[in-house]
């Protein structure tokens, strides 16, 4: 049973999951439209709020008090990993959906915590703006972003989201609203991101937005030895006429180096737009790797890329020229409705077998760390993508005196390495990302002990707002105790 619910999965997928997915997003996106469009949701925040402050109260005078956390189920996020703690968690409804300002003088956007990309992107952009750093996934919302962390082709430029964001308004643990920006509780303000909501609820932010054009012209490298791929890469990422700069390593030494610029004038001719929606994200990074093998330089105009996509593995035949017709524009299916029709099964299956993480190290030792995912991994294409990283207080900050040039180093996928047990291999690779002053992104599986957590996240500036803020410590656990394998999984 088993094994014929994995091998047919996509029957389910095909004819269930992207209908689903589908409805699922037109209904949000004449729902927001709509909400937008009246006003109506800042005259609601408010009372929102208040809602917030309310169940922290109720928290207050509850016996025991166990610590709290948000009621957003686990499938609905994107993190592919479990959390166990939710059960044991007292659950907090943060249900502040809506955009409530855009402000083209100050050039930000203020957000309730779980507005998403992809909405977000469905009102800034005929407006002709788009958010500095616009993390790729639809679903991805700004909560998660700025409590978690995100990364995306203009980092290079703006650095990660959290410093695209300019002021935080939340809610704590002793029932106080407070805003923090540089200006006003800046401790505050700086120990936020990468804190998993153990320092409070967050309930909206101020962003900033960038003029956007209508398309991206992009601009393929590929390069054929190690030292050429690094160097190509490098430079990209130190130019910043570059609107955007990526890379994806197709093995130890092969790379396609991207760059791309924003423009409102397109030559018809290359324009790529109808191709890709059907192609699809496998679709691309194969049309890249024929670039990588045919050697010449090209210019392709593109308005939209998904990038990697583990999902896309369920169907087999997502290559077929059929099903990208018939079905290509619907994929891939909703992260979320994945998850929540996932068997047991298919999750042992994936935690055996693949592994997706993202490590941030600094430009510096990117040579070495493509040695060690060389040799720990054999999974390509590993996708690069450059991120400033400001010398400003807090969680994670580059070890030299001043901002640094860092890379996300994604793997996604399966492993090709003969007897790779994850628990191993991911523990040396945390090993070497501290030793050359990197971090791990904490969506996915870390095994750190707590004393080697302490030692790759500088946790000064957060203990002293956890000892600072009245009941923080009852309220909320530890980072550490939210994101490590065990308390996901146990
Ligand atoms: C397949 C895949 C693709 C990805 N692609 C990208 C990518 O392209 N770019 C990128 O940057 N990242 C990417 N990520 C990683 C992603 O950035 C993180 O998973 C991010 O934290 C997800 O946010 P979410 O909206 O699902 O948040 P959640 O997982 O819901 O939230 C993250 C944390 O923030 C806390 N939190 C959320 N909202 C609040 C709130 N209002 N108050 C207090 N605490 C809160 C939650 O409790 C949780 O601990 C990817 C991950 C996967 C699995
Ligand atoms: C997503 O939700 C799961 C389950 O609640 C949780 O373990 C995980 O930490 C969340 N994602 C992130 C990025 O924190
Ligand atoms: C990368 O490291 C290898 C050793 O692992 C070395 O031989 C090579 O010269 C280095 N390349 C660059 C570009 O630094």
């Amino acid at each position: 049973m088993e094994y014929l619910v994995i091998k047919y999965r996509y029957v389910f997928v095909i004819l269930f999951l992207l209908p689903a997915s589908f409805f699922f997003d037109i209904y949000f996106f004449i729902r927001n439209k709509i909400i937008f469009a009246m006003r109506s949701a800042p005259k609601q925040h408010q009372s929102r709020v208040e809602n917030v402050q309310n169940q922290i109260k109720q928290w207050q005078n509850s016996q025991p008090r166990k610590k709290m956390c948000t009621a957003r189920p686990g499938w609905m996020n994107v993190s592919l990993r479990p959390g166990q703690y939710k059960k044991r968690s007292h659950q907090i409804a943060v249900n502040l959906v809506d955009i409530l300002n855009i402000d083209t003088k100050r050039q930000t956007i203020t957000v309730e915590p779980l507005a998403t990309m992809g909405q977000i992107s469905a009102t800034l952009n005929p407006l002709g703006w788009t958010l500095a750093v616009l993390p790729e996934l639809d679903d991805l919302t700004v909560g998660g972003l700025i409590m978690g962390t995100g990364v995306e082709s203009s980092s290079h430029v703006h650095g990660l989201f959290q410093h695209i964001c300019v002021s935080y308004e939340l809610v704590l643990s002793d029932g106080r609203v407070v805003v923090a920006n540089e200006k006003e509780n800046s401790d505050l303000f700086y120990a936020v991101p990468w804190s998993y909501g153990t320092l409070g609820f967050l309930v909206s932010a101020e962003i900033k937005i960038v003029p956007a054009k209508k398309y991206v012209k992009l601009n393929y490298q590929p390069s054929h030895s190690r030292g050429e791929s690094i160097k190509l890469f490098e430079e990209a990422s130190n130019d910043e006429t570059n609107d955007f700069v990526e890379g994806l390593m197709y093995s130890s030494e092969e790379a396609v180096i991207m760059t791309g610029t924003m423009t409102d004038n397109v030559e018809p001719d290359k324009l790529q737009l109808t191709v890709l929606a059907i192609i699809g994200n496998h679709g691309f990074i194969n049309m890249l790797k024929i670039f990588c093998a045919e050697g010449p330089r090209r210019n392709i105009f593109l308005y939209d890329i998904i990038i990697i996509d583990t999902v896309v593995d369920i169907i087999p035949f997502g290559n077929n020229v059929i099903f990208r017709y018939l079905f290509g524009w619907m994929t891939p299916p909703k992260i979320s409705l994945l998850k929540l029709t996932q068997t047991e099964a298919i999750k042992k299956l994936y935690e055996k077998h693949q592994i997706v993480q993202d490590m941030l190290v600094p430009m510096q030792r990117l040579n070495e760390s493509l040695d060690v995912f060389q040799k720990e991994f054999q999974n390509y294409p590993l996708w690069l993508c450059p991120m400033k990283l400001y010398k400003v207080p807090g969680f994670v900050k580059p070890a030299s005196k001043v901002e640094e040039m860092y890379v996300d180093i994604g793997a996604y996928g399966e492993p090709k390495v003969e007897n790779f047990v994850a628990k191993e291999t991911i523990r040396r690779i945390e090993h070497f990302v501290t030793s050359v002053k990197g971090f791990q992104m904490l969506y996915a599986d870390s095994y750190m002990t707590r004393e080697e957590f302490y030692k790759m996240f500088d946790h000064t500036l957060y203990n002293k707002l956890r000892d600072s803020i009245p009941n923080c410590k009852d309220a909320f656990s530890e980072i550490y105790d939210k994101v490590s394998f065990a308390a996901r999984n146990t």
